[in-house]
């Protein structure tokens, strides 16, 4: 058979895939609805219980409530008892959609399509006509970004991130300058300032309300040893300043991610680290099929991190920029080494530990 006719569906199990994925669409946006709501975290805590129980407890208008505990039934989220009209959240399906759940709470990656979807039409106008929207079009971007990174990165920073820099515990404990690029709202920076008393600690990003919000925490939470300030990291002008800088998940949708892997060298001492944390895709198309989150990465991507690239004039990496060229970009921004790790909790980036020489 030839290599294009074997990845044809037979026209029935086509069409059940497509209804699969519209139902998938679906439910995605009820997750997304229970998590925001506190839904999820209020069933965990009760036994079975009927709508207006669950409603109450909530403190939600009860008939969106059943409308929305009917979506989670169909779906196979809760199961019911339909003599007694009682929905109920097994622990076993609680443990991936609750708070407590963090850092394994699925339902906080299932705002990422909904809070998208808002942008729909600007995207389509950019298929239209090429360019791209601006960070600031996005409602809840920052929300949505820092409760990801607080579960995916902050709860496993000190565990299993900064360990894989030989040597880091014990510099950060000492004393150093460290810079986190594209830090949003600095949740993982705030978390390392809280740790390391002795070093100091710089978050740098473009957007004034995650900046504002990163300020706020660091504020509230009295600490001397870190600042945050609205700036574009591609026009940073230290040269020899940094022990560590770290980039969570803010390369690929850099405007010029080939001058800010420059300035990044530039930047740091001559024994210093670059702690790149990036999407764990390959370069090639082909080898992201199969991958477990390749169509949410690739939408994304369309729906924001290319997106906002390009609306800069920028060149558009997006998200699924890949492994391989994230590697020639290492190596032509200076960097003489490079160890790329993954982590078991993490199926969603690769650890791209960087050094000068
Ligand atoms: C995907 S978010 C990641 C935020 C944060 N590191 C986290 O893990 O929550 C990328 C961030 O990079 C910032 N960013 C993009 N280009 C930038 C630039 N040239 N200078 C500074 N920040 C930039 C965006 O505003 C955004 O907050």
């Amino acid at each position: 058979m030839c290599r294009l006719c074997a990845q044809i569906l037979p026209e029935e199990a086509f069409a059940e895939k497509v209804l699969d994925i519209i139902n998938g669409a679906a439910i995605n946006q009820m997750l997304s609805l229970g998590h925001q709501s506190g839904l999820f975290d209020t069933l965990a805590g009760l036994e079975p219980a009927t709508s207006e129980a669950i409603a109450e407890r909530a403190g939600l208008n009860e008939r969106y409530v059943r409308e929305w505990l009917g979506a989670m039934v169909v779906s196979g989220i809760l199961v019911y008892d339909p003599d007694a009209a009682l929905y109920h959240l097994p622990p076993s399906h609680a443990a991936f959609l609750t708070r407590d759940a963090s850092p394994n709470n699925l339902a906080v990656v299932a705002q990422f399509m909904p809070m998208l979807g808002t942008v729909e039409g600007g995207i389509l106008e950019c298929f239209r006509k090429g360019g791209g929207l601006r960070y600031e079009e996005y409602p809840g971007f920052h929300r949505v970004m820092a409760e990801d990174s607080g579960q995916s990165v902050v709860m496993n920073l000190f565990s299993h991130i900064l360990p894989l820099v030989d040597g880091l515990d014990a510099r950060l404990r000492d004393g150093i300058e460290v810079l986190d690029l594209g830090c949003g709202s600095g949740r993982a920076l705030i978390a390392m300032a809280q740790r390391y008393p002795a070093s100091r600690f710089v978050g740098y990003d473009l957007s004034h309300e995650a900046v504002g919000n990163a300020r706020g925490e660091a504020d509230r939470l009295q600490l001397g040893n870190i600042e945050f300030a609205v700036r574009d990291v591609s026009r940073l002008d230290d040269r020899d300043r940094f022990d560590l800088v770290t980039a969570f998940d803010a390369i690929h949708d850099q405007a010029r991610p080939e001058r800010v892997l420059a300035v990044v060298n530039e930047a740091l001492k001559v024994d210093g680290v670059f702690l790149m944390v990036d999407i764990a895709a390959s370069s090639r198309l082909e080898n992201n099929v199969g991958h477990p989150l390749a169509p949410t990465l690739y939408a994304i991507s369309c729906m924001h991190c290319m997106s906002v690239s390009l609306g800069q004039g920028g060149r558009g990496l997006g998200t699924v920029w890949g492994r391989e060229l994230a590697l020639s970009m290492l190596q032509e921004a200076g960097f003489g080494r490079t160890e790329v790790h993954q982590l078991e909790h993490d199926i969603q980036n690769y650890y791209y530990v960087n050094r000068k020489a």
